[in-house]
């Protein structure tokens, strides 16, 4: 059997109007459809992101993936849809908004699109309910962002988030969001090009560092999104970092090289040479195939990156295209 190509991270933005984009405040998200194959993501009254219609269109987005030769595409919520910020009632109503939507958008499609819900992470009881119930109605898995209103992945209560989802097997793709140093980086989109590798690569070693994979099981299921930003190729600044200063292993007993087996991440990091690097410090079975489509920063021809790598053997190259991630989302 030929194993089906699986695209793990890309994001959709369902029909959410203005009305029900207010339940976030003035500022509330909601997309304007232009009628003619694009829209506007919008905030507030504010245009945010032009995008296209596959973003909210599902056979529109079957058909680009027909196109690229991916046979199954998981898809989460543009993070803009997070509603971290929001009063923790207001935010469980918002998730279930956001996560009945998604399930709706792929109804048409079981076999192709898989969704991944989000959950109101700023209050972990409602947080861990939401995901079990997203999951029990079709979701395979939680998309969550690399912070929650400043807290790190290490901050206690969302680490008892991740032990919840060990132990309900719910797999965890965690996504770059509100990235660190944002104030500084108004302009060219240093945003997304250099605060959210920046972001996932604070994300990862803060549970490293905090010791919270000594605590988290083995059988967490955990990814994150754009290779783990900067993470791999700073490894070695890091581990030099962790022999040298006593204040930098205080918490952690083995040097950050030694928990690259405790997590996967994504393939998106558009370069051969990135990709190289992300394989040989993960290995083959802790990568999967990701594009971040249909943004214009992800892959522009989803797949395209891993299928020509030359350095991949044909296992590995399967293993990235799709068998670690019918694993990992247990498709
Ligand atoms: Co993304």
């Amino acid at each position: 059997m030929v194993t089906p190509v699986v695209d793990i991270h890309a994001h959709f933005f369902p029909r959410i109007t203005r009305g029900q984009g207010a339940m976030l405040g003035s500022a509330g998200p909601w997309l304007r459809d232009d009628g003619d194959g694009t829209g506007q993501l919008m905030v507030g009254s504010d245009e945010y992101r032009p995008v296209e219609a596959s973003l909210w269109d599902p056979a529109l987005r079957v058909a680009q993936m027909d196109e690229h030769g991916i046979d199954i595409q998981i898809v989460s919520a543009t993070p803009l849809l997070f509603g971290y910020r929001a009063d923790p009632v207001v935010a469980r109503s918002w998730a279930r908004l956001v996560n009945d939507l998604a399930l709706e958008m792929c109804a048409d499609y079981p076999d192709r699109l898989r969704p991944l819900c989000q959950v109101p992470l700023q209050d972990v009881d409602r947080a861990c309910a939401e995901a079990s119930r997203a999951v029990a109605a079709g979701h395979v898995g939680v998309h969550v962002g690399t912070q929650v209103s400043g807290r790190n992945l290490d901050d206690p209560e969302l680490e008892r988030f991740l032990h919840y989802c060990a132990k309900e097997g719910i797999p965890v793709l965690v996504h770059p969001w509100e990235p660190v140093g944002a104030d500084r980086m108004s302009h060219h989109m240093l945003q997304w090009i250099v605060g959210m590798p920046a972001e996932t690569h604070l994300a990862i070693l803060s549970l490293i560092l905090s010791g919270a994979f000594e605590r988290l099981p083995q059988e967490l299921r955990l990814c994150f999104a754009h290779g783990g930003g900067s993470f791999v190729a700073q490894l070695g600044r890091a581990d030099n970092a962790w022999h040298r200063r006593d204040l930098v292993r205080a918490d952690c007993p083995d040097p950050p090289s030694h928990y690259t087996d405790r997590f996967s991440v994504d393939s998106v990091v558009l370069g051969d040479e990135a990709l190289r690097l992300l394989v040989s410090v993960m290995g083959s079975e802790r990568v999967m195939l990701g594009s971040d489509s249909p943004f214009p920063l992800g892959e522009e021809h989803p797949g395209k990156l891993v299928r020509g790598s030359a350095f991949l053997d044909d296992r590995q190259r399967t293993a990235v295209l799709g068998s670690n991630a019918i694993q990992f989302f247990d498709l």
